[in-house]
């Protein structure tokens, strides 16, 4: 059989999705902190690890293909109708989800980039065409270059806020602005992967964005703020018209039985995820002041990350953490990513960039 052939010509020019290994950590002793997937540095909340016990005993069986309770729970926590939440496995499985129900060969999505590293391929799966608009230097998004690139082809365009991996936040009122300006055909998906880091936590209510817009969709996860990036549960809001479709684009039983729970159970934590963030945000706050006391520079960050825009830079950076024990993120020619991580990972880092500048 001809393979390639038979494959979706977009996907032709695409690797399979991996955790980026680069030749910055080949040679280095063994990595002891990863501080390179905006991973949350602390366990799942201790409501969440006490209560997902009990489906244990229960995982022969398959979950509930709806999984109609966590559903339930996110649209009463958003103050919307539960035909309006589609879950996923992960806010990525959302997403594709999301995609694969909207797009197909010749349509276009546009976001800008550097971005999450899963979009391109995400969109490549669904057969569209990504159009990729460059951050302004201050590493914002160029809204008004981004309407310019929405055409006729356009379905989707994609925003992320906090964005991954410079950790800006998109202006409301500008936000707005864009999303009044699409055409009706185009759906607008506001990726929120970060958000809890920005407000301190995931206080309840109609999110800004789908109230005042009818073409847009949020995507948020239990990754990140709520530390369950292993067990893999997000999801997508929206209009109800368009979270039918997504739920047709499911893999079935995609969602377990476990991430259900774990996933109840942190939105009924709000408590404890507020001392979650409110300890991220000050762990951030150090990183930064650290780095910068060091002269580097640093870009203000809303995520449980920071971003150093080094430009050329970037690889020898990463490959100086790396020497250290600490994998951080390297995006070559643009900056390194640095994931808010443990005291300790911190202090061997800057420990580390500090030898290097002194041997200079
Ligand atoms: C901006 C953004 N969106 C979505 C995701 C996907 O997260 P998950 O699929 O674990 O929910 C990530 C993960 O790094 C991300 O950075």
């Amino acid at each position: 059989m001809n393979v390639r052939s038979a494959e979706r010509g977009t996907l032709r020019d695409m690797t399979a999705y991996r955790v980026m290994e680069s030749s910055y950590t080949a040679g280095s002793p063994r990595i002891t902190f990863d501080l390179s997937s905006n991973e949350l540095a602390h366990p799942p909340l201790p409501t969440v690890l006490a209560g997902v016990q009990e489906c244990l005993p229960r995982l022969g069986r398959y979950p509930d293909p709806t999984a109609r309770e966590l559903t339930e729970e996110i649209a009463g926590h958003l103050c919307l109708s539960p035909d309006e939440v589609a879950v996923g496995p992960g806010s990525a499985g959302a997403l594709q989800q999301v995609l694969l129900a909207l797009c197909g060969e010749g349509d276009e999505v546009v976001y800008a980039w550097p971005g999450f590293d899963a979009y391109p391929l995400l969109v490549a799966v669904s057969g569209a065409t990504s159009v990729r608009v460059p951050l302004t230097e201050s590493g914002d998004h160029d809204l008004d270059e981004i309407r310019a690139r929405v055409g006729a082809r356009t379905r989707v365009v994609i925003l992320c806020s906090p964005h991954n991996p410079t950790g800006s936040v998109i202006d409301q009122g500008k936000l707005h602005g864009f999303l009044r300006s699409l055409p009706d055909r185009v759906i607008a998906v506001v990726d929120e992967a970060y958000v809890e880091f920005e407000r301190g936590g995931d206080p309840p209510g109609v999110p800004t964005v789908l109230r005042e817009n009818g073409n847009a969709v949020i995507l948020r996860t239990f990754s990140k703020a709520y530390g369950l990036a292993g067990l893999r549960v997000g999801y997508a809001a929206g209009p109800r018209q368009v979270m039918a479709t997504v739920r047709k684009t499911a893999i079935p039983f995609g969602v377990t039985r476990l991430a259900e729970r774990a996933a109840i159970l942190s939105l009924r934590s709000p408590a404890q995820l507020r001392d979650r963030m409110a300890a991220v945000i000050t762990a951030r706050a150090e990183l930064t002041a650290g780095l910068r006391e060091l002269g580097l520079p640093v870009l203000p960050s809303r995520g449980n990350f920071v971003w150093l825009p080094l430009t050329s830079a970037a690889e020898s950076f990463a490959r100086t953490a790396a020497m250290a024990g600490v994998k951080v993120r390297a995006f070559p020619g643009h900056g390194v990513r640095i994931t808010v991580g443990e005291a300790e990972a911190h202090r061997i880092l800057l420990t580390a960039l500090g030898h290097r500048d002194r041997g200079n």
